[in-house]
């Protein structure tokens, strides 16, 4: 696990701009934290990473945004609305697995709403600090038997 002190918005984008610049097509980034945490602020940086021009704005509604432009496609979920049985309807993996659209970066906010889970992806919690600020927490996991966990990029 790695643990990064943000103490203001500027570091948490500058944290999704590193992770947007190293991570490889096929990672599910999966957010996790409070409203306000930083979420959509870390996947801007992302975006900004990858090398997307167009604004990153948040999928509340919209539920899944897609950026083809940069250097792989980024894909932002925003799940906080739904129940899991509509997350399981929405047919996710296709996201993942690189069979119906080009694999790039899937990051997932209120990716607890997620009925499954990939066989590997990046977990990262987002807490709020009480002298301002935030923590973020980036670990990988891999549930396949195959698989071995990716190295953390950062
Ligand atoms: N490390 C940080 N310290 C203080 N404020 C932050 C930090 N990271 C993000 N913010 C601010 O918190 C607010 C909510 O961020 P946002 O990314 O929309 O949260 P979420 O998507 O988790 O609801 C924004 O005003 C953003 O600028
Ligand atoms: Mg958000």
């Amino acid at each position: 696990m790695t643990k990064f002190r943000l103490t203001d918005a500027q570091a948490t984008r500058s944290l999704g701009v590193r992770l947007g610049e190293s991570l490889p097509p096929g990672t599910v980034i999966l957010l996790e934290g409070d409203l306000g945490a930083g979420k959509t602020t870390l996947v801007q940086g992302i975006g900004a990473g990858l090398g997307i021009t167009d604004a990153i704005v948040s999928p509340t509604f919209t539920l899944i945004n897609e950026y083809p432009e940069g250097r792989i496609p980024l894909y932002h979920l925003d799940l906080y609305r739904l129940e899991p049985e509509a997350v399981a309807a929405l047919d996710l993996e296709s996201y993942w697995e690189g069979v119906e659209m080009p694999l790039g970066i899937v990051a997932i906010e209120w990716a607890d709403r997620l009925p499954y889970l990939p066989e590997s992806y990046l977990h990262l919690n987002l807490t709020y600090l009480s002298e301002g600020g935030r923590q973020a927490q980036l670990i990988s996991v891999s549930t396949g038997k195959s698989e071995a966990a990716m190295e953390l990029p950062l």
